[in-house]
C-alpha cells in the first residue's frame, strides 16, 4: 500500500491511491501476512570503523522504533555488494530503498532500476556522483567538505605566526568515497594560503585502524620529521597511534594529530593528549532516516539535502563531553 502511493504520487495518481488505501498490498511489507508497517531496504557499507558499527546500530534501533520492518545487508567494503543488495530489495518490492554508498560514482544504472520500479532511494551518508538528481528522493548526511575546513582551520590557528615548514602527513578514508575525497579537499584548500604547511605524505588506510597502523608505519620510516598527522576518521588515527609509540614517539605532542569523528575510543585518546583536535561526524542518522523514508512513501514531499548538526572537539572538550557520549 505505501509503495503504491509513492509511485502513484510520481504518476500524479494520489487521489486514486488515497481510494486503494486500506485494501492491503503484498508489496507493501514485502512479507507474508499483508500487513501495513513499511519496509526499508538498507545497504550498509560494512563495519570498518567505530563510526560504522554505531551507525548501523542507530538504523537498526530507529526502525524498531518507528515500527519498519528493515531489510538490513552488509556490503562488507564492496559496491559490488551494494549493487546486488538494491536489486534484491527491488526484486523483494521493498517499500523504501536507503544505502549508504561505498564510493560516489557507478550508480546510475542501478538507481534507475529503481525509479522504474517506483521505489523511492535515500542516500544516507554519503554522496553518489549522479547527475540525475531525480534518481534519488533525499540525501541525509555531513557536509565533509565543510569538515576537512574545520581540520585545516585548527592546524592554520595552531600554527599561526610560524614560518618554519610543517609536514603534513594524511591518512584517508576509502579511495573513491565521499568522505575521503571532501576531507581532502576541504583541508588542502583551508591549509593552501600557508605555502609552509606541506603535505608530505598521502595515502589511503581504508578507513580502518589496521590499515591506519600499517601506513604510518610507513610514513615513519620514509618522512624523518613528521609534524602532524591528519587522519580521515579517529579509527585510523588510533591505529597510527600504535605505531608512533612504537617508533618511540609521544603522539600529541611530538606529532600533532587532527581526526574526524569523535566515536569513544577516538574522544578517550583526545581527553588522554593522545590526538590534538577532533572534528565531528555524527552516525546517528537512524531517527531522521526513518521520518524521511515515512514521508517518501507516502508521496510527500522532502528536502532534497538534510544537513547533519555537528561541531568539534579540543582536548579540553573531550574530557566534558567524554561521560555523556553515546558511542
Ligand atoms: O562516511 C562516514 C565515514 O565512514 C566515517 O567518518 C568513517 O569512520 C566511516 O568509516
Amino acid at each position: 500500500m505505501v509503495r503504491r502511493n509513492y509511485a502513484a504520487a510520481v504518476l500524479g495518481g494520489l487521489m486514486l491511491v488515497s481510494s486503494l488505501a486500506g485494501c492491503g498490498d503484498s508489496g507493501s511489507s514485502g512479507s507474508e501476512g499483508g500487513d501495513d508497517k513499511l519496509v526499508l531496504g538498507f545497504s550498509q557499507v560494512g563495519a570498518e570503523s567505530g563510526w560504522r558499527t554505531a551507525n548501523t546500530k542507530s538504523i537498526q534501533d530507529s526502525a524498531a522504533a518507528a515500527g519498519i520492518e528493515l531489510k538490513f545487508s552488509d556490503a562488507q567494503g564492496k559496491q559490488e555488494n551494494q549493487i546486488s543488495a538494491i536489486r534484491s530489495f527491488i526484486t523483494q518490492k521493498v517499500d523504501v530503498i536507503a544505502f549508504s554508498p561505498v564510493v560516489t560514482s557507478g550508480w546510475d544504472a542501478v538507481l534507475k532500476e529503481a525509479k522504474d520500479a517506483g521505489i523511492p532511494v535515500i542516500l544516507t551518508d554519503r554522496a553518489v556522483d549522479s547527475q540525475d538528481t531525480s534518481l534519488y528522493a533525499s540525501f541525509i548526511g555531513s557536509d565533509f567538505v565543510e569538515e576537512g575546513k574545520k581540520a585545516g582551520e585548527w592546524l592554520v590557528a595552531e600554527t599561526k605566526g610560524k614560518t618554519e615548514p610543517v609536514n603534513i602527513v594524511e591518512l584517508q578514508g576509502t579511495t573513491g568515497s565521499a568522505p575521503a575525497l571532501d576531507r581532502q579537499k576541504g583541508f588542502a584548500e583551508v591549509i593552501a594560503a600557508n605555502p609552509n604547511l606541506k603535505i608530505v605524505k598521502s595515502q589511503t588506510g581504508d578507513f580502518k585502524r589496521a590499515d591506519g597502523k600499517t601506513v604510518m608505519e610507513t610514513f615513519l620510516q620514509s618522512v624523518p620529521d613528521i609534524d602532524v598527522l591528519y587522519a580521515h576518521n579517529d579509527d585510523m588515527g588510533l591505529g597510527a597511534i600504535e605505531a608512533i609509540e612504537a617508533a618511540g614517539k609521544k603522539p600529541g605532542t611530538d606529532i600533532k594529530i587532527i581526526t574526524v569523528d569523535a566515536v569513544k575510543d577516538g574522544m578517550t585518546a583526545l581527553a588522554d593528549g593522545k590526538i590534538n583536535f577532533i572534528v565531528e561526524c555524527s552516525p546517528l542518522l537512524g531517527p531522521q532516516l526513518m521520518e524521511l523514508a515515512q514521508k517518501v512513501d507516502k508521496g510527500e514531499t522532502v528536502e532534497k539535502r538534510v544537513l547533519t548538526k555537528e561541531t568539534t572537539f579540543t582536548q579540553e572538550q573531550a574530557k566534558t563531553e567524554l561521560p555523556n557520549r553515546q558511542y
